[in-house]
This record gives structure tokens, sequence and C-alpha cells, in this order.
């Protein structure tokens, strides 16, 4: 083998026939990119270190992270002024429930009075505090405390219970009925809050 034929297979030689072959194409026409690409294979390529596409992948798990702790801070927030609002309507309906003082016990030790004791209302059938002597009416109301029973009832008990002994007129105003209900449906049948 004389120099001329050596030197038609060193590495240059090849790159420089294959460039030749394969990438002479028109820049511009959509085999050029492929065909550069074809190149690089061939040939190796090393990318530039920080290339456009590279910046943006580096940027996005950023801005994913950023959303994220948004998200965060604005659900704590909100779990924070919906417990704030709770404990307002907790206190709002304390306030009203002395409406009731005169007639009805709510929490430890809580006694009859006119009125049954009113622990462990949410979930306990109507008429059901086992010393308290209710009317026929209340006993066989048939129905369960909930918010939405209590509400019914509480707007205007004997619409509710006709023939109810509560002689109560009721409590009109929607959000003082929520918060007397957010108050009352605290107290587990011992009486201590939930
Ligand atoms: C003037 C007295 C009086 C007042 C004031 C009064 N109640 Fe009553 N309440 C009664 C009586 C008496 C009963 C029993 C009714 C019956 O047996 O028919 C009763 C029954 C109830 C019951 C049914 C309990 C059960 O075990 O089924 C609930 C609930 C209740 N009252 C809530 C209230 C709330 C809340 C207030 C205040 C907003 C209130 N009451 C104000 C006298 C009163």
């Amino acid at each position: 083998m004389d120099e001329a034929d050596h030197s038609l297979f060193s590495r240059e030689s090849l790159a420089r026939s294959f460039s030749a072959q394969q990438l002479r194409v028109d820049p511009g026409s959509p085999g050029a990119a492929s065909a550069a690409t074809a190149g690089q294979k061939v040939f190796g390529h090393v990318p530039p270190r920080r290339s456009p596409l590279h910046a943006e992948r580096r940027d996005t798990p950023r801005r994913t992270v950023a959303a994220t702790i948004a998200a965060i801070i604005a659900t704590v927030a909100l779990i924070g002024s919906a417990a704030t609002a709770w404990a307002q309507d907790v206190a709002a309906g304390e306030q009203s429930f002395k409406k009731c003082l005169p007639c009805h016990a709510v929490g430890e030790g809580a006694k009859n009075k006119i009125g049954p004791a009113l622990n462990g209302l949410e979930g306990r059938k109507a008429g059901t505090i086992e010393d308290y002597s209710y009317t026929e009416a209340n006993k066989n109301s048939g129905f369960w405390w909930d918010a939405a029973s209590f509400k019914d009832y509480i707007k205007d008990p004997p619409a509710k219970v006709p023939g109810t002994k509560m002689m109560f007129p009721g409590i009109k105003n929607e959000k003082e009925a929520d918060d007397l209900w957010a108050y009352l449906r605290r107290f587990g049948s011992d009486g201590k809050p939930k």
C-alpha cells in the first residue's frame, strides 16, 4: 500500500468523502437536517454544554417547584382561613345559644332543664334523651339530627314537630342557624367537644 492508498483510508479522508456524499444537500432543503444528523452520528458530535434546549430543560423543573410551593402556601392559607372562619362560627353559635340557655344545657355535666340536654345531637334520633319527658310529638317525630334537619327544625320548631312543647319562635336567620349547629354538633354524648 502506498502513501496515497493509506491516506485514502485515514479517518479525515473518510470523513471528507462521507460528507461530500451525504451532506452535499441544499442547507435549506428538508433533507439537510437529517443529513447533518447522519453526519453527526457517524463522526461523533459533542453537543455544546449549554444549548438553548438544555437551558430550557433546566428552567422547567425550577418553575414547577416554584408553582408547587405557591400552591402549598395558598392551600395552607386557605385551610388557615377556613379554620378561623369555623372558629368564628362556633363562637357566634355559642353567643346565639344564650337564647336557648333558659331551657337547655349542653356540655360536660349538662342536665335536662325545661328542655332536654342537647349533648350528642349529631346522628342521634330526635326525642331520645332517656331521662327526659318529651311530648309524644317530639318522641315520635322519627328523624335524626344533622345539619339539614336541625336547620329545618330551628327556623320554626312547631312546623317541623307539630305539637311540640318547645315554646320558642325559632331562629329565622340562616347564618345564625348554621353557627348554632357548628357549636352544638361539637358536643359528644358525654358532653365533651368532639
Ligand atoms: C322556652 C324553653 C325553650 C327554649 C328557649 C328553647 N327550647 Fe328547645 N326545647 C324545649 C322543650 C320543652 C323541648 C322538648 C320538646 C318536646 O318534648 O316536645 C325542646 C326540644 C329541643 C330539641 C329536640 C331535642 C331532642 O332530643 O330531640 C332541640 C334540638 C332543641 N330544643 C333546640 C333548641 C335550641 C337550639 C334552642 C335555642 C335556639 C332552643 N331549643 C330553645 C324548650 C326550649
